[in-house]
C-alpha cells in the first residue's frame, strides 16, 4: 500500500538532525518548558508574522484555551461549520458555550459568510444564546473568507478564532494562516502540514494581554508563581521533545509547502487530462492552501464508492473527511439539529474523498493514483 501521508520519507531525510535534537533534550533533562519551547515560539511567531505565539498540548487545547482566555462560556453562542473535525465544535461545548452551525460554501467547503450573517441575525432574534464568537475553519488547508468574516464580526462585536489546524503554511494575500483573525489556533498532530511526533498545538495573537492569559491558563491558571492559582486552567503545555522535533521540521517546512503545491497542481492536471468526472479543489484568488488534504468530489455516493474501491484494488489508500457532518453526530444531538438542516455539508459528506497528499509524492506516483481512479 502507498502511504497516505509519507512521514517515513520525511524522517529519513531529517534523521540525523532529528535524532541529535531529541537526544539533546533527553540529555539536557528539561522535559517541561525547556529552552526549545521558547525558541520554537519565537520562530513560529516570526514565521506566522504575529506578535505572540503560545505553544500548547494539542490543536484542541489551543481552541479550548483561546475560548477560556476570552471568557466564552455558558449562555454564549459560537458560530462554526458542521463540516469539520469534531474538535472545533467540541471545544465550544467543552467551555459550556453553544455551537451554532452554519452551512458551508459548495466550492471551498469553508463557512459561508452570507449564511453566517443570517445565522447571527436569527440568533439575535430568538435569544436562546448570546452571539459571542465565530470559529472559522480553514478546511483541508484552505483559509476561510476572513475578509467577509472579520467584517461581520466587527459589525456585530464578535470574537473571531481561526481554526488553522489544517492550514499552517497557507496564505491569504500577504498574511499567513494563523494570523487571519484575532486569535489563530493550529495543531501539530503528526499528519498535519507541520506535524510533531505526538500531540501538539499553538495559539497566535497580536494581543499581549490575551497571550499572558493563555500562558497562565496553560499552567493551571498560575499567577506570579507556580503555587499561586489566580484562575482555572489546564495542563496545556507542549512537551520539550516535541518542540525540538518541530524546530527541525520547521527548517524543511517552506520547501515542503512548495512541494505540496506541486503535488496539488499535478493531481488537478492529471485528473483533467484523463477526463475523470471529479470536482477538484477550488483555490480562490489571493489564497494558497497548505494542502493538509487533497479532497475531491465524486458525482454521487455510488461513484465515490466505486472510485475508492478501484484505488484500494491498486493499493492506493483514500479516506473520507468527513463522512458525517457534526450536526448529525450523536455527541451534538442535544442541539436539536436534523438531517436537511445543512444541505451543502450533507451533500459534500456524501460524495467527498481524499487522495494521498504529502510533499514526497512524485509525478509517476501521481500518474499511478490517477490511473487507478480512472479504472
Ligand atoms: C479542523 C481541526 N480542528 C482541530 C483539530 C484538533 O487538533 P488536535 O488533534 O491537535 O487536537 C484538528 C485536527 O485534528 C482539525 O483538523
Amino acid at each position: 500500500m502507498l502511504p497516505f501521508v509519507d512521514l517515513q520519507t520525511q524522517y529519513s531525510r531529517l534523521q540525523a538532525e532529528m535524532e541529535e535534537a531529541v537526544l539533546a533534550v533527553l540529555r539536557g533533562g528539561k522535559y517541561i518548558m525547556g529552552p526549545e519551547v521558547a525558541e520554537l515560539e519565537t520562530q513560529l511567531s516570526d514565521f506566522v508574522g504575529v506578535g505572540q505565539c503560545i505553544t500548547c498540548a494539542s490543536g484542541t487545547d489551543a481552541l479550548v484555551m483561546a475560548l477560556m482566555a476570552k471568557g466564552v462560556g455558558r449562555g454564549d453562542a459560537v458560530f462554526t461549520t458542521p463540516f469539520t473535525f469534531v474538535a472545533t465544535a467540541e471545544a465550544i461545548a467543552t467551555v459550556g458555550a453553544t455551537p451554532v452551525f452554519v452551512d458551508i460554501d459548495a466550492a471551498t467547503f469553508n463557512i459561508d459568510p452570507a449564511k453566517l450573517d443570517e445565522a447571527i441575525g436569527r440568533s439575535k432574534k430568538n435569544g436562546a444564546a448570546n452571539p459571542r464568537a465565530i470559529i472559522a475553519v480553514d478546511l483541508f488547508g484552505l483559509p476561510a473568507d476572513y475578509q467577509a468574516i472579520n467584517a461581520i464580526a466587527a459589525r456585530e462585536s464578535l470574537l473571531v478564532i481561526e481554526d488553522a489546524a489544517q492550514s499552517f503554511g497557507a496564505t491569504a494575500g500577504n498574511r499567513r494562516a494563523g494570523a487571519l483573525a484575532e486569535i489563530g489556533c493550529t495543531s501539530f498532530f503528526p499528519a498535519k502540514p507541520l506535524g510533531c511526533y505526538g500531540d501538539g498545538g499553538a495559539i497566535f495573537t497580536d494581543d499581549a494581554g490575551t497571550a499572558d492569559l493563555l500562558r497562565s491558563i496553560r499552567v493551571h491558571g498560575q499567577g506570579a508563581d507556580k503555587y499561586e492559582n489566580v484562575r482555572l486552567g489546564i495542563t496545556g503545555r507542549l512537551d520539550t521533545i516535541q518542540a525540538a522535533i518541530l524546530l527541525v521540521k520547521l527548517r524543511a517546512f517552506e520547501r515542503e509547502i512548495e512541494e505540496r503545491q506541486r503535488v496539488a497542481a499535478g493531481y488537478a492536471e492529471a485528473i483533467r487530462t484523463a477526463g475523470i468526472s471529479l470536482q477538484t479543489p477550488a483555490v480562490p484568488e489571493g489564497l494558497t492552501s497548505a494542502w493538509a488534504q487533497y479532497s475531491v468530489l465524486a458525482d454521487s455516493s455510488a461513484e465515490r464508492e466505486r472510485m475508492m474501491a478501484q484505488l484500494a484494488a491498486a493499493d492506493v489508500p483514500s479516506a473520507i473527511y468527513y463522512p458525517k457532518p457534526l450536526h448529525l453526530q450523536q455527541a451534538f444531538a442535544y442541539l436539536g439539529y436534523r438531517a436537511g438542516d445543512f444541505p451543502i455539508s450533507e451533500d459534500a459528506a456524501s460524495r467527498i474523498f481524499a487522495l494521498p497528499m504529502h510533499p514526497y509524492l512524485d509525478e509517476p506516483t501521481i500518474a499511478t493514483i490517477v490511473g487507478a481512479l480512472r479504472g
